[in-house]
């Protein structure tokens, strides 16, 4: 019997469109594939432009008169300009185009390392973070305040996996530089309430950095109504390849401050004493930045609008109460995270009795099922709960109730093969 659910897109035709959704693993056992905060697979539309871009334009941008040239540059600058609109961006300037979030983050953090007033960080000056970042909202900015003498605060967490914004007032203060904070937990699922930590740290002054990555792949993103300084996001787990992330920065910010890596295109003039830099957002993009990816990019994005950012919110909403409520519902099986649909995304990480997530990720994969198991790069959080790892289940706009029940099923297998 197949489950159906209010709010659900069409999966049985956006399947169609995912080459590698068809496989079959292990001999008889269908792929179902649940490792989607670690990167969404790519539909045939995405692989098209992929193809189409190496097949018919590949040249390097913005060097040559000749036919290619300017048509790979108006592939990649065209990527920019749907990104641009895809997060409601003032100015497609204000789009810098990286290689992943970690870069997007990196490239924040050495911005404001190397920047002079107003924006200097230095003894004195604070930083703060949450206890639930990825690993990379978390290192670059303890390099900086390494490097620059600043110190490092963070906000803890609520036993029921949610922020702890009770001390708001003593963490963000007027010493606070910079508050970078990530939207939607990869290992968590929590959606955290933005609107009280960006005002609370435009109040002191602070600039916000906000870590998208969970985010921009499931909801729709207005990087104004965000009203952050900078949003990073990455563009694998949204349909496009692996190589492409996104720093969007507010056109004003990004004309003061200083180019991180140095290099071709990045420059206005150079002489053998110094260099101008050419104006955001090539300041930020030495070097033959990555264009076939930046073109897959633009294509993932033509493919989430068609289908709707807002109709994929309520598809994973809908399949995320539903796998909420299923899992809930197995014996010796806790979230670990919030437990309800609320302020919540698509990823569910639990612990099963006392067994490792690595004995039910391998048992789970024998039956065809993908999941991650491990500290997915966020170890503060493990510390936090008490945990070495967890096991996670992600879903996409792809996702289906049958794909939940599959993994209940799986979970009681994992039970019996472990007695
Ligand atoms: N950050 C990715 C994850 O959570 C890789 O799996």
């Amino acid at each position: 019997m197949t489950t159906t659910l209010p709010g659900l897109l069409d999966t049985d035709a956006i399947r169609k469109d995912f080459p590698v959704l068809s496989r079959v693993l292990h001999g008889d056992k269908p792929l179902v594939y649940l490792d989607n905060a670690a990167t969404s697979q790519k539909p045939q539309q995405v692989l098209d432009a992929l193809n189409a871009y190496y097949e018919l334009h590949n040249a390097n941008v913005h060097r040559g008169v000749h036919v290619l040239a300017e048509e790979a540059t108006a592939l990649y600058e065209g990527a920019r300009d749907k990104v641009a609109s895809f997060i409601n961006a003032p100015s497609r300037d204000e789009v810098i185009f990286t290689k992943n979030s970690s870069e997007s983050l990196n490239l924040v953090a050495n911005m404001l390392t190397w920047a002079d007033d107003p924006f200097r960080v230095g003894p004195g000056s604070e930083v703060v973070i949450t206890e639930m970042e990825h690993h990379s909202n978390i290192v670059p900015w303890q390099l900086m305040c390494q490097r620059t003498g600043a110190s490092l605060k963070w906000f803890g967490l609520t036993d029921d996996g949610r922020l702890d914004l009770s001390n708001i007032d003593e963490v963000i203060t007027e010493n606070t530089k910079v508050v970078s904070v990530v939207h939607t937990s990869n290992i968590l699922g929590t959606v955290n309430p933005l609107e009280a930590i960006v005002r609370r740290a435009h109040d002191v002054g602070a600039l916000v950095v906000v870590d998208a990555s969970q985010a921009a792949p499931h909801v729709p993103l207005d990087v104004q109504a965000l009203e952050a300084d900078f949003v990073a996001f990455t563009g694998h787990k949204m349909l496009a390849p692996t190589g492409i992330g996104v720093l969007w920065g507010r056109l004003g910010l990004l004309e003061e401050l200083p180019p991180f890596l140095g290099g071709g295109e990045m420059i206005e003039t150079v002489t053998m004493s110094a260099s101008t830099y050419a104006p955001a957002p090539h300041k930020f993009e030495a070097g033959t930045p990555p264009i076939a990816q930046a073109v897959g990019l633009g294509a993932a994005i033509d493919y989430l609008n068609a289908l709707g950012m807002d109709k994929i919110a309520a598809h994973e909403h809908a399949l995320t109460s539903y796998a909420i409520d299923a899992l809930n519902g197995v014996e010796g099986l806790e979230i670990i995270g919030p437990k309800t649909a609320e302020m919540r995304g698509a990823a569910i990480s639990f612990q099963f009795g006392d067994l490792h997530p690595h004995d039910v990720g391998q048992v789970l994969d024998e039956q065809g099922i993908a999941v991650r198991v491990g500290h997915h790069c966020a170890r503060p959080v493990c510390l936090r709960y008490g945990v070495p790892a967890t096991t996670r289940a992600s879903f996409y706009l792809y996702s289906t109730p049958g794909e939940v029940d599959a993994l209940v099923a799986g979970l009681e297998h994992v039970r019996r093969f472990f007695g």
